[in-house]
């Protein structure tokens, strides 16, 4: 078998087998497909697509491309989470202190930056001390003795997720069905949970650009969890403005922290309770969606979830003392108010945009090996709805350096649409 006449088969449209797929992963995870020909590969998937028969072997070939995580150590079902991803989307922050509060065990690798959205694992790293790299024993015990454990992806675990997922980020082939529902179900069948809620988000600040595609997205991903014997669920939601007000890894940390106390934005509560909602339920800990957002409202009034949290990071070595004191966490030196330069309402906010700006801080990763600037970002004082007077902000920039800061902030006041 050769790669050229794989890329070749692919770049006419036409259906590879499983035996060429897993020739490929097998390949490219040893390192004896160079990246160009790869990518040249996923360009191709890009254009021309893969059918659900396609998309479910290139699935288990990436699952079964490295170690998979035995969790039936770990006392109940085990619940997982995964988002699309999008921009200011810091709930797996909030849901799994959350639902693990309401008795459901959050056991979860999570992921780091990809193009303009936001990755977990950089979030969580913003708290100082967190660790983010645990072993399978760790993962378990911690799973068995809180409820909850979150490490991000380990270098045994599904390889060949890891190479493509990089060079993709590169490569402008991210955003492709069959790719995206490959990449996502085969770390979700190598971390071994029973249950798993996809949260599949669809606008201008998703992968999926119309909920048609959302769907066609949640459908297969659905399906390959199923066919691999999960307990599945998924949610649809928007992303055509920045989930919550923050964006940037140190600042929606303190928004998921302010939300675990109860105040939270509307928008992300609901995206939180809704996800929480499936969580319960394929758990067992709710026999419907209401007694479930009962449940988790219960967690959150009472101080359950938030009190998981700091167990948490405790655990996982970060200082709880910047949980309790969120002026702890890295702060940046410039703050730039960005004004709105007519009165109106708002009516757009370009939510892409606002996810590239908060790269462009230094908040995301242009190049695979960058290096991430927890403290940047964004906070929107205004949304999509909200009356403003000119002059006033429409959000403030947070930048370590002062020229990138004036740039994200002009670019920002274009990212805002308002009429009179
Ligand atoms: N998240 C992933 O894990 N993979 C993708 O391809 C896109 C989002």
């Amino acid at each position: 078998m050769r790669i050229y006449d794989i890329i070749e088969k692919k770049r006419f449209g036409k259906k590879l087998s499983e035996e060429e797929i897993r020739w490929f992963i097998r390949h490219y995870t040893e390192g004896s497909i160079p990246d160009y020909q790869a990518a040249a590969l996923l360009m191709a998937i890009c254009i021309n697509g893969m059918d659900a028969k396609e998309t479910l072997q290139l699935t288990l070939a990436m699952a079964e491309s490295g170690a998979r995580m035995d969790l039936s150590a770990i006392r109940g079902i085990k619940a997982d989470k995964h988002s699309t991803g999008g921009v200011g989307d810091k709930v797996s922050l909030i849901l799994a202190p959350l639902v693990a509060a309401c008795g459901v065990p959050v056991v979860k690798m999570s992921g780091r930056g990809l193009g303009h959205t936001g990755g977990t694992i950089d979030k969580l790293e913003s708290i100082p001390g967190f660790s983010a790299v645990l072993t399978e024993e760790q993962f378990i015990r911690q799973g068995n003795e809180i409820g909850l454990a979150m490490t991000g992806q380990s270098a045994d675990l599904t390889p060949a997720d890891q190479k493509l997922y990089a060079l993709r980020d590169v490569t402008a082939t991210v955003e492709s069905i069959p790719l995206i529902a490959s990449s996502i179900m085969s770390k979700k069948l190598a971390a071994g949970a029973d249950a798993i809620v996809l949260d599949v988000k669809w606008g201008d600040g998703a992968f999926m650009k119309t909920r048609e595609a959302a769907q066609e997205l949640a459908d297969l991903m659905t399906e390959i969890g199923t066919q691999a014997g999960r307990k599945m669920s998924a949610v649809i939601s928007d992303m055509n403005q920045p989930l919550g007000m923050a964006v940037g890894n140190a600042l929606e940390v303190k928004e998921a922290i302010a939300a675990l106390q109860g105040n939270g934005p509307a928008d992300l509560m609901e995206d939180c309770y809704a996800l929480g909602e499936q969580m319960l339920c394929l758990g067992g800990a709710a026999d419907s969606p209401e007694t479930a957002r009962v449940l988790l409202g219960q967690a959150i009034r009472t101080g359950a979830a938030y009190e998981k949290m700091l167990v948490w990071v405790s655990a996982q070595g970060g200082d709880t003392g910047a949980i309790q004191d969120t002026d702890r966490l890295p702060t940046a030196r410039y703050r730039i108010p960005v004004p709105a330069d007519e009165t109106g309402t708002v009516v757009r906010i370009a939510c892409r945009q606002i996810g590239t700006i908060c790269g462009m801080l230094g908040g995301g990763r242009m190049e695979k090996d960058d290096r991430i600037d927890p403290a940047v970002g964004i906070v929107l004082e205004k949304k999509c709805g909200m009356r403003t007077e000119k002059g006033e902000p429409l959000a403030v920039i947070h930048a370590n350096d002062k020229k990138r800061g004036e740039e994200a902030a002009e670019m920002c006041m274009q990212a805002y649409q308002i009429e009179k």
